[in-house]
């Protein structure tokens, strides 16, 4: 999934207690977030700007790369005298995958916070809540419960915007060698078709035009149909293209071993899928992809790409890349650098190999050292970085098609997305917020374009 920054929830209401969340990691985290706090409004708690005086902080933490923890730690310990202010009153949690993977050494080390829960238990925090304010001892919930959370989830209070995200699958069962997420997230759990539908229609009724479907690997999903069968994830992307309101469609994340024929006729069929795809490679080596036990060769996935080209011909492709996994030599190297220059990509995301604790590759033989994993992601992410460019500037002078989600920056501006994601800016009236409307793009900037309305031609 892609990375977000730490983002803060905040829609501030009449204060009865006042509920901050800081969220760190992927798209599913900044869901979350949203459904920790709708699960929590029935308590009295409303959303607050900041951590100061607030009667709970939730960290909801990702553990996906880099130095998690001690991102975590640091955070606490600011918020430790912040509580300290509050008289002890404050109750902290920290949530997400840190949570998950680290729970006892958390409470451990930051023995003032007082829950501690994985992302499989929000559902029960209300009554966390109430036995940590009544025991004063420290609550921890990391199992992974036989009930289905979203059974016990209330329905989503918080609107999204013009563009929303939809859980529809959690966990994975791939095992890729680095990663932490079958451990933290569990196995392959996917929600019926029925909760997906129910969910959506409540978000378009409350004004989104755009809906992403997320999951960790999000085309595994196969969930069971109203009628009783199973669906796969290109049937209920026909099912979602057909609710009325409902502009857009987008799904992430997705693992090429489960682009089946459905999905990819799924593309070539429903004008509202926008077609841009995030579809994570992560190395072009066959060796390292054994490796790290993604079952699909480079091969493999340059002819799926030629397949979902062949149905949606105006397709533009996102990826993950991992440099310096164990046992990557320059020969490796060099043939990501081949797959990256054969697909040519929109844009991606690079990363240098993490260890993970507890994943096959932590304890592999042949680690890279970290000068040359720099040496290697510099490499790699001007490559993309030039890619990226190059298919921004072809877009100069073309019309495309822009879903207004918000105000600009500057005065008078509106901002929205084009079908491949990319920011565009134009002067108008924010009464456009919420539509899809053309725009001739008539600048290019580092991380964002901008143009102006076609003019709907007046019809005789
Ligand atoms: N080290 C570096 N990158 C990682 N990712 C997942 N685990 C690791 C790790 N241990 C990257 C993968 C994945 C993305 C979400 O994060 O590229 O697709
Ligand atoms: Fe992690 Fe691999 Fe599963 Fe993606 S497919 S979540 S990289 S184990």
């Amino acid at each position: 999934m892609n990375e977000t920054q730490p983002a803060v929830t905040s829609h501030e209401a009449t204060p009865r207690k006042r509920l901050h969340v800081i969220t760190w990691g992927c798209q599913m985290n900044v869901y979350d977030s949203g459904r920790m706090s709708d699960v929590l409004a029935p308590l009295g708690y409303t959303a607050a700007d900041t951590p100061e005086g607030a009667d709970m902080v939730i960290l909801n933490t990702c553990h996906i790369r880099d130095k998690a923890a001690e991102k975590v730690f640091s955070e606490l310990g600011r918020l430790r005298r912040l509580k300290e202010a509050t008289g002890g009153h404050m109750i902290l949690a920290v949530a997400g995958c840190v949570a998950q993977a680290e729970g006892r050494e958390i409470l451990a080390r930051a023995p003032y916070v007082d829950i501690v829960l994985g992302p499989q238990t929000y559902h029960r925090l209300p009554e966390m809540v109430a036995r940590a304010s009544r025991a004063g001892g420290a609550v921890i919930e990391t199992d992974f419960p036989a009930e289905d959370k979203f059974d016990h989830l209330p329905e989503q209070a918080t609107p999204q915007g013009v563009t929303a995200f939809l859980t529809v699958q959690e966990g994975c069962d791939k095992f890729c060698s680095f990663c932490v997420v079958p451990y933290t997230r569990g196995a392959e759990q996917s929600r019926p078709a029925a909760a997906i539908l129910a969910e959506a229609q409540r978000l378009i009724a409350r004004g989104s035009r755009e809906i992403t479907l997320l999951g960790q690997n999000v085309n595994a999903w196969h969930g069971a149909a109203p009628d009783g069968g199973t669906w796969g994830l290109g049937t209920l992307l026909r099912a979602m293209a057909s609710l009325p309101g409902l502009l857009r469609l987008r799904y992430a994340t997705s693992h090429p071993r489960d682009m089946d024929v459905a999905l990819i006729e799924a593309h070539r069929d429903l004008p509202g899928l926008m077609p841009f795809l995030h579809l994570p490679v992560q190395s072009g080596s066959d060796r390292i992809l054994t490796a790290m036990n993604r079952k699909h060769t480079a091969d493999d996935y340059l002819r799926l790409v030629d397949r979902l080209r062949s149905a949606r011909p105006d397709l533009a492709l996102s990826s993950d890349f991992i440099v310096g996994h164990p046992g990557e030599t320059d020969a490796d190297f060099a043939a990501t650098l081949a797959l990256v220059r054969s697909v040519g990509f929109a844009q991606a995301y690079s990363f240098k190999y993490s260890p993970r604790p507890g994943t096959p590759a932590a304890g592999a033989p042949g680690q890279v050292p970290e000068v040359e994993k720099s040496r290697r992601l510099q490499a790699l992410q001007g490559l993309l970085r030039g890619q990226q460019d190059r298919f921004n500037a072809a877009c100069n002078g073309t019309v495309m098609d822009v879903l207004f989600t918000g105000r600009g920056r500057h005065p008078g501006q509106i901002v929205g997305r084009s079908q491949y994601l990319q920011p565009i800016h134009i002067t108008e009236s924010a009464s456009l917020i919420g539509e899809e409307r053309a725009v001739r793009i008539r600048d290019v900037h580092p991380n964002s374009l901008s143009g102006t309305l076609v003019q709907e031609r007046l019809s005789a």
